[in-house]
């Protein structure tokens, strides 16, 4: 994980720096720092911190804004505690560096170039800084080479030489690096969002390619020294960003967006009312031919996999397994080339979602991608891209990434049953019907967000808390259960209700919350019948129920009524509610709801 950036041109580079890594601290943000380097005076300003951007931002207010160029970074620990030693840039004799990913080998590097003493902090990077440093003869190109040969791990290292100013230089490995250039100068980030207003067009620097930033050029060299070119992509949302707007957190923000996002993320995928994926290239062959689907995912994207998979053993009669990215190469899944994995990611760069599509495709599946981030390392690595149109998500708990997954899930699965004849016209009529209210149904429950306040506010001593459902309710509540615990700390778990009396209704005791979710017709009067299981035994149960069904007089601490659509869509309205509550009760608890504690949005370590 962590966020770097560099920037060399006209304009002062502190600020520029500062701006950047806010930008980026979604990334990671337990520690900052920045590095410049004054062209005239050769003079370097190193400051870093454990703690915020803005600590840094408050640690640098003094300082004269005359450097043009610098590199800097906001980190996520891994190797070594979050403390201000371990914070990045490191420096050792002429070289200064930032780095986002693991250097595996680092231990064996430290023995093998003796570096024992020459180290003061606990991290992986240091160590890369004091390789390069031994190998650096006034050659930056031959020192990049001959410290990458040593590494194993995943990096993208982005340096600064003392003796070679307004020159930045960058190499990686898996891990992201963007770059981009205006009359102004020129600029690298780990992700496009971090550019801001610098170009509107960028390019994503490829792997292995040592890369130079000047201040009105960007030169890349491959690995034996030669020029080379990297593609361009334009930038196509906002990355200027209207920052939260009147909201005073981004996940509520990106929660009212959905509707939104979900009609655009939709509107060049129906068209005559139709199902249409030519915008992402995708030949109804490989939807035709495929004997078994496979999705590779985590947390969030994980559980939108979970949803569609529900759909499609429904729809299609077909077989999908749905799996832990991180656990399936470990697993020895069963892969050929009648299998069509889907890898579904919103930042495109999860390096666990990344490593088990490899693994796939080395084995003869085809692909397809959910992404969210255009030109994302998943998005390359795949056959075909859905992109999904969320526009940029800054909290880290997920929320409009993985409505408008489920959206891209539910029409590649439309057009999967129309070509395997699942679907005939006027089931496919019927279905885009459906999806296409999809954006009105959830501004209903967006619009009711003050009820949904109000169940929060009963939960905000609770330490544990339940969520309850069956089939779909169950795959919708898992990812109810993750939003809860990742922004409140509230252990919660999601049980499929008919499992309870088999162990887990031992931990339900007086006034434990229990939020239940109840939308399938098939499975409601069961579903009511756990619920009362529950309440027979203390627990305050909130009641999230499809308006339309009917229920008995019984008494629950709250109902919510969900508005109602097919059975097969009502996790859209579902997920909003759960999103609110979760937000509400983190907000009213007083935490931090965008960075909640020991978690980053994007997770390249494995
Ligand atoms: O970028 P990705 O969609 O691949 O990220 C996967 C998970 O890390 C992510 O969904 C995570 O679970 C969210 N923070 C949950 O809100």
């Amino acid at each position: 994980m962590c966020g770097i950036v560099g920037y060399t041109g006209k304009h002062s580079v502190t600020d520029q720096l500062l701006d950047s890594l806010e930008l980026l601290e979604y990334r990671g943000y337990d520690s900052a720092g920045l590095a410049t380097l004054n062209g005239d005076t050769g003079k370097v300003k190193l400051r870093k911190c454990a703690g915020r951007v803005s600590d840094l931002r408050k640690l640098c207010q003094n300082d004269k804004k005359l450097s043009t160029c610098g590199i800097g970074h906001t980190r996520w620990a891994t190797h070594g505690g979050v403390s201000d030693e371990n914070a990045h840039p490191h420096r050792i004799g002429d070289v200064l560096l930032v780095h986002n990913g693991i250097i595996e080998n680092y231990e064996e590097l430290i023995d093998h170039f003796m570096l024992h003493k020459e180290l003061k902090s606990q991290t992986d990077t240091e160590v890369v800084a004091a390789v390069l440093n031994r190998f650096y003869q006034g050659d930056p190109h031959d020192a990049i080479r001959k410290t990458v040969k040593y590494l194993k791990g995943t990096f993208a290292l982005v340096i600064l030489f003392v003796d070679h100013p307004d020159v930045i230089y960058a190499i990686r490995n898996v891990s992201p690096i963007v770059a981009a250039y205006n009359e102004n100068g020129t600029m690298l980030a780990s992700d496009v969002v971090a550019l801001g207003a610098t170009a509107d067009r960028y390019m994503v620097i490829p792997e292995y390619v040592i890369t130079e930033l000047h201040k009105s050029e960007i030169k890349l060299f491959d690995w034996k020294g030669e020029p080379c070119e990297a593609q361009f992509m334009e930038i196509d949302w906002d990355t200027t960003r209207d920052g939260k707007g009147n909201y005073p957190f981004y996940m509520e923000k990106e929660i009212m967006e959905q509707p939104e996002v979900i009609k655009a993320t939709m509107e060049e995928r129906i068209i005559d009312g139709r199902i249409d994926l030519s915008v992402d290239g995708i030949p109804d062959n490989i939807l035709k031919e495929c004997e078994r689907v496979c999705v590779v995912a985590c947390g969030t994207a994980m559980h939108a996999g979970l949803v569609a998979q529900a759909f499609i053993q429904s729809k299609l009669q077909m077989h999908m397994s749905v799996e832990y990215a991180s656990e399936f190469m470990y697993s020895d899944p069963v892969i050929d080339e009648k299998t069509l994995v889907l890898a579904i990611s919103q930042s495109g760069e999860t390096i666990d979602t990344l490593e088990a599509l490899k693994y796939a495709r080395k084995k003869g599946a085809k692909s397809i991608a959910v992404i969210n981030v255009k030109g994302s390392s998943i998005a390359r690595e795949s056959d075909y891209v859905m992109y999904t149109s969320a526009g940029p998500e800054i909290a880290v708990a997920s929320t409009k990434a993985y409505t408008t997954q489920l959206i891209a899930l539910f029409l590649l699965i439309g057009r999967m049953a129309k070509v395997r004849g699942a679907f005939d016209e006027l089931d496919e009529k019927k279905y885009l019907e459906n999806l296409v209210q999809t954006p009105d149904k959830m501004q209903e429950v967006l619009e009711q967000k003050e009820a949904i306040h109000k169940i929060a506010r009963d939960m905000l001593d609770a330490k544990d808390a339940f969520m309850i459902g069956r089939g779909l309710d169950y795959s919708i509540l898992l990812e109810g259960a993750l939003k809860l615990k990742e922004v409140s700390y509230i252990h919660t778990e999601a049980y499929a209700s008919g499992e309870l009396k088999h162990g887990t209704i031992a931990l339900i005791t007086e006034n434990t919350p229990v939020v239940a979710v109840v939308t399938q017709s098939r499975l409601k009067d069961k579903e009511l019948s756990n619920i009362r299981e529950v309440q027979s035994r203390g627990a305050s149960v909130v009641l999230m129920v499809k308006e339309s069904f009917e229920l008995s007089d019984a008494e629950y601490a709250d109902i919510f009524l969900l508005p109602a659509m097919a059975d097969e869509f009502m996790v859209f309205p579902a997920s909003a509610a759960l999103q609110l509550l979760a937000y509400y009760v983190s907000m009213d608890k007083g935490l931090d709801v965008d960075k909640p504690r020991n978690l980053a949005k994007v997770v390249t370590v494995e």
